[in-house]
C-alpha cells in the first residue's frame, strides 16, 4: 500500500524508551533483595559472553536520578522499566521487603515529577531463585498463585500512579531459551516441559489481568510479545506452508491464548500426536478466555524467513551469535515443520539480526487484523558496537538510520489503520545484553561499562540522543 499522505502521530503518542531490572539496576544483593535465577545462572562458567553478569550492570539502582534527568532533557514521554520480583519478595512470596518497594516508589515519583509516564513491567525474566528451588518456578502450577500475589502487591503499591502495565515480557523467549535451547535459566532442554511451563505462564498472565481489574480499574495492561513475523523463503507452496507453520508455532501459540484463550488448532493437534501437548485442568480455558489484555505489547527486532524442512531435516541445534562476529549464526529448524534461512534481501547487524523496518509494519498489520487490539511497541532498537571518539562524541548514525526507518514504518502502519499507542526504544542507557555482555550496545546514552575490569560508568549522550529529542519535539514530523 503506497500512501500519498501519511497520517500524523497522535498528539498523545507515547515516545519512550525501555529497560529491564536485571540489565540496568545492579545492586544485586543490596537492601534486602533476594537472589534471582539470573544471579545464579550467570555464575555458571560459559553461560554468558566473557562471564558477564548484572551484579553492577549500569548501576541504575544508585544513579536513577541522573538517568531520569537525562530522560527529561531528552523530552521522553514514557519510560518502561521492570520490577525485580526478588526485591519485593526476596523468597518469591511471604513478607514484603519494604526497601525494595521503596526503590520503585522513588523511581516512579521521580519519573512523574519530570513529566514522564511510567510503564511498569511486572516480570522481565528474573525469577526469585527460591521459587525455582522450591518447586521449579514456572514448572509448577504453584507459580500462578505466587505470581498473582506478587502482582497484587505491585497493584496496591503503585496502582495509584502507574496507568500502563506490562505483565510478562516475552513469554515466548524466556520459555524457549529456558526450556528448549537451555541458553537461559534454568538451562533445560525438554519440549514437553516447555509447553507445560508456557501453559502455567499463560494462566499466571490471565490471573494477573483478572486481579488488575479489581485493583487498577482505570489502568491498561498487556503482555509484551517478541514478535518476529514469518516470511516464506520462496513462493513454492511448501515454503509458504513452512512459514504458516512458523507463524502458528512461534507466534499464534501465545498471542491467540492471550486474546482468545485458545491454542491454534493444527499446532495443538501436532503436539498431542507427539505426546507433548500441555496438561490442562478444568477451568483453565475459562480463566484464559475471560481475561484479555487491553493492548498487545510488541517487541520487534526482526523478521524470520522460513522454508520447508524434511522429517530428517535441520534441528534446533545451531550456533547463535552472542560474540558479535558477523555470520556466525546458524540456521535452525524443527524437522517436518520449518527451518530458517538467511534472507538475502535484508542487511544484518554484527549479531546477525535482520534489519527490516517494513517487517514491523507487516507485523503491526497482522496483529491488528487478527486481534483487533491497540499495540504498544514495547521494544525496538539496534544493538551495535559504539565507538567513543577522541573528542568524546559517539556518532551512531547507523542507529539513527535504523530508528528513522522504523519510525517511518510505524507512521505507514498508522496510515494503514493500525492503532499504536507508544514506541519504547530499547534502550535509554546502554545496559547488559543478557548473553552478549556490554559490547552490544542499544542506548541513546553510552555507559562506560565493559566486560572486564572496573569502570566509572559515566554517561555520555550519543548522537542518537539528539536525534530522538528532535523527533519527540516534532512528534515525528521531522522525518518525512
Ligand atoms: C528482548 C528483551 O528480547 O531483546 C531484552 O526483552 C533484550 O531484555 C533485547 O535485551 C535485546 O536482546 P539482546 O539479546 O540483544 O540483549
Amino acid at each position: 500500500m503506497l500512501h500519498e499522505k501519511l497520517t500524523s502521530f497522535p498528539k498523545n503518542f507515547l515516545w519512550g524508551a525501555a529497560s529491564a531490572a536485571y540489565q540496568v539496576e545492579g545492586a544485586w544483593n543490596e537492601d534486602g533483595k533476594g537472589i534471582s535465577n539470573w544471579d545464579t545462572f550467570v555464575r555458571i562458567p560459559g553461560k554468558t559472553f566473557k562471564g558477564t553478569n548484572g551484579d553492577v550492570a549500569v548501576d541504575h539502582y544508585n544513579r536513577y536520578k541522573e538517568d531520569i534527568q537525562l530522560m527529561a532533557e531528552m523530552g521522553i514521554k514514557t519510560y518502561r522499566f521492570s520490577v525485580a520480583w526478588a526485591r519485593i519478595f526476596p523468597n518469591g512470596k511471604g513478607e514484603i521487603n519494604q526497601e525494595g518497594l521503596d526503590f520503585y516508589h522513588h523511581l516512579i515519583d521521580e519519573l512523574i515529577d519530570h513529566g514522564i509516564e511510567p510503564i511498569l513491567t511486572i516480570y522481565h525474566w528474573d525469577l526469585p531463585q527460591a521459587l525455582q528451588d522450591a518447586y521449579g518456578g514456572w514448572e509448577s502450577r504453584q507459580v500462578i498463585e505466587d505470581f498473582t500475589n506478587y502482582c497484587v502487591a505491585l497493584y496496591k503499591a503503585f496502582g495509584d500512579r502507574v496507568k500502563y502495565w506490562v505483565s510478562l515480557n516475552e513469554q515466548n523467549v524466556f520459555t524457549r531459551l529456558g526450556y528448549q535451547s537451555a541458553m537461559h535459566p534454568p538451562g533445560v532442554k525438554d519440549d514437553k516441559l516447555f509447553y507445560q511451563v508456557n501453559h502455567h505462564a499463560s494462566l499466571a498472565n490471565a490471573a494477573a489481568m483478572r486481579e488488575f481489574r479489581n485493583y487498577v480499574p482505570n489502568g491498561k495492561i498487556g503482555p509484551s510479545f517478541a514478535y518476529s513475523p514469518a516470511y516464506a523463503a520462496t513462493s513454492k507452496p511448501e515454503d509458504v506452508l513452512a512459514a504458516e507453520n512458523a507463524e502458528e508455532f512461534t507466534s499464534h501459540w501465545w498471542m491467540d491464548v492471550y486474546v482468545w484463550g485458545t491454542y491454534p488448532k493444527a499446532a495443538w493437534d501436532y503436539l498431542e500426536r507427539k505426546g507433548i501437548a500441555p496438561h490442562v485442568e478444568v477451568g483453565d480455558f475459562e480463566l484464559l478466555r475471560e481475561n484479555k489484555p487491553d493492548f498487545m505489547g510488541v517487541n520487534y527486532y526482526q523478521t524470520t524467513t522460513f522454508e520447508k524442512n524434511t522429517l530428517d531435516g535441520v534441528t534446533s541445534e545451531g550456533n547463535f551469535n552472542t560474540s558479535g562476529e558477523k555470520g556466525t549464526t546458524e540456521d535452525t529448524g524443527i524437522p517436518g515443520l520449518y527451518k530458517t534461512v538467511h534472507n538475502k534481501n535484508l542487511n544484518r547487524t554484527n549479531w546477525d539480526w535482520n534489519i527490516d523496518p517494513q517487517g514491523l509494519r507487516i507485523g503491526l498489520r497482522r496483529i491488528t487484523n487478527r486481534y483487533k487490539l491497540p499495540v504498544l511497541i514495547s521494544e525496538n532498537g539496534l544493538g551495535e558496537y559504539d565507538q567513543v571518539e577522541a573528542d568524546g562524541s559517539i556518532n551512531d548514525d547507523y542507529r539513527i538510520e535504523y530508528l528513522t526507518s522504523h519510525v517511518k514504518a510505524i507512521q505507514e502502519a498508522l496510515t494503514d489503520g493500525v492503532e499504536v499507542i507508544g514506541y519504547c526504544v530499547w534502550s535509554f542507557t546502554d545496559l547488559l545484553s543478557w548473553l552478549n555482555g556490554y559490547q552490544k550496545r542499544y542506548g541513546f546514552v553510552y555507559v562506560n561499562q565493559q566486560e572486564e575490569g572496573e569502570h566509572d560508568l559515566r554517561r555520555i549522550k550519543k548522537k542518537s540522543f539528539y536525534w530522538y529529542k528532535d523527533t519527540i519535539e516534532n512528534n515525528g514530523e521531522n522525518l518525512r
